[in-house]
């Protein structure tokens, strides 16, 4: 079996990670086959695909398709405004991107793929344009579709070239749904972690010099938000909660990540960030780590992980991964973060964009080690439960070999 997987990213976003876990499933569920990666741009997911043993090109996208994706004008104002936008980014990029497309035909030809997997959505539309006919296409649907304006217009019109797509949870599932209609075979399949790196013991990050700060006293609570800098993220809610907390409480916050993406427009800045901090009077109670390449460590060097996105999270990668690692998790309650989670049982939620009530509950764990404790523990039995990357590529497995041609499997068997 041959799998293309075409990634519109080479970062290492929730979306990347999700990717090189399944990569790595596989290889175990199936060493035989051969995995190739087309990245449109250079970056740390190339490596970490090699080492996984697939074979990765990375085919430069220009920057101006690049900056196509609409994930930042989905925060900005629709109607007539937004249409012309729209439209007149999409003739811009459009052109770069029918140039760009003529090349990934031909290494999609050149791969001679049976299945085709992508993994973002300007991907998934440039998939349909060059998936020979023998190949089955698979999309990989990671975020809401109907957030995108143009994406919204655009993946209805590929749906039929699609022979099956995953959803990353029910609410992605249902929306892409209403998107793209009932002819679309759609199946939700939540995101796998490394349970093994993501475990309660092991090394971790010393988080307060990565931030730059004096080491806190031991019976300090850190708490971190681990995110990409998209502005949905939550960013500016987790430092107004934070400055909610009484100085009293011995809490330091940790503002774990740095700019990724290439979308224009739609990522906080650090130095914004650290501004804001400043003017709610935050001081050493917070620190900015930047990007760190390995969240287990990060995850693991803190006492609870808060989520705090602004609209609905398509997954969340972090809650499970947090909830891998047996930390006290705080959700923000929309979207398919509600899907990963018992409230009140395995992690704390809030209302999305409520920094009163998600103060409130750092509180309350704050105060109360034993609640922590609870908690963390059943949320690593859910973790193991539900999150398993080995049950999530052997889902897969089944996928592809059911789209795959009969002769495919018979051959690897
Ligand atoms: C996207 C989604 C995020 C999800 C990740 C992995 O980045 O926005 O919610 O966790 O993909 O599927």
């Amino acid at each position: 079996m041959k799998v293309l997987y075409l990634s519109p990213s080479g970062q290492l976003g929730g979306a990347e990670r999700s990717l090189l876990d399944l990569l790595a499933g596989l290889r175990e569920a199936r060493p035989s086959w051969r995995c190739e990666l087309i990245v449109s741009a250079d970056g740390p997911l190339v490596a970490r695909a090699r080492d996984l043993g697939a074979i990765v090109t990375v085919l430069r996208m220009p920057a101006s398709a690049s900056r196509l994706g609409d994930s930042a004008q989905s925060s900005e104002g629709k109607g007539v405004g937004g249409l012309i936008e729209t439209t007149a980014r999409l003739a811009a990029g459009g052109a770069v991107m029918a140039g760009y497309s003529m090349k990934l035909r031909a290494a999609v030809r050149n791969a001679a793929p049976d299945i085709i997997h992508s993994n973002g959505f300007k991907m998934h539309v440039l998939a349909a344009w060059t998936c020979p006919r023998d190949s089955a296409l698979v999309w990989h649907i990671r975020d809401y579709v109907s957030a995108r304006p143009l994406m919204r217009r655009l993946m209805p019109l590929y749906a039929r070239r699609c022979a099956l797509a995953i959803a990353n949870s029910d609410h992605v599932a249902a929306d892409l749904i209403e998107a793209c209609g009932e002819l679309l075979r759609v199946v939700r399949i939540y995101n796998g972690v490394d349970a093994a790196k993501f475990s309660p013991r092991g090394p971790s990050l010393d988080l307060d010099q990565l931030a730059g700060l004096a080491p806190p006293p031991a019976s300090i609570i850190k708490i971190g938000l681990l995110a990409t800098m998209a502005r949905w993220k939550g960013h500016r809610v987790f430092l107004h909660a934070l400055a909610q907390i009484p100085a009293e409480i011995p809490i330091r916050g940790y503002v774990i990540g740095g700019p990724i993406y290439e979308t224009s427009g739609s990522e906080e800045r650090l130095d914004e960030l650290r501004n804001l901090a400043a003017a709610l009077g935050l001081g050493e109670r917070v620190g900015f780590t930047g990007f760190v390449e390995e969240p287990s460590l990060a995850v693991r060097a803190l006492d609870i992980v808060v989520h705090a996105s602004t609209s609905p999270e398509p997954f969340g990668r972090v809650i499970a991964e947090a909830m891998a690692s047996q930390k006290a998790v705080v959700v923000s309650r929309a979207g398919g973060a509600i899907e990963l989670i018992r409230e009140e049982e395995d992690a704390l939620a809030f209302l999305p964009g409520d920094h009163a009530a998600l103060a409130q509950q750092l509180m309350r764990l704050a105060a109360d080690p034993e609640l922590r404790a609870r908690l963390a523990f059943r949320a690593r039995r859910s973790a193991l439960d539900r999150f398993d990357r080995r049950r999530a590529a052997c889902e897969i497995v089944g996928i592809y070999e059911s789209l795959s041609r009969p002769e495919c499997v018979a051959r690897d068997h």
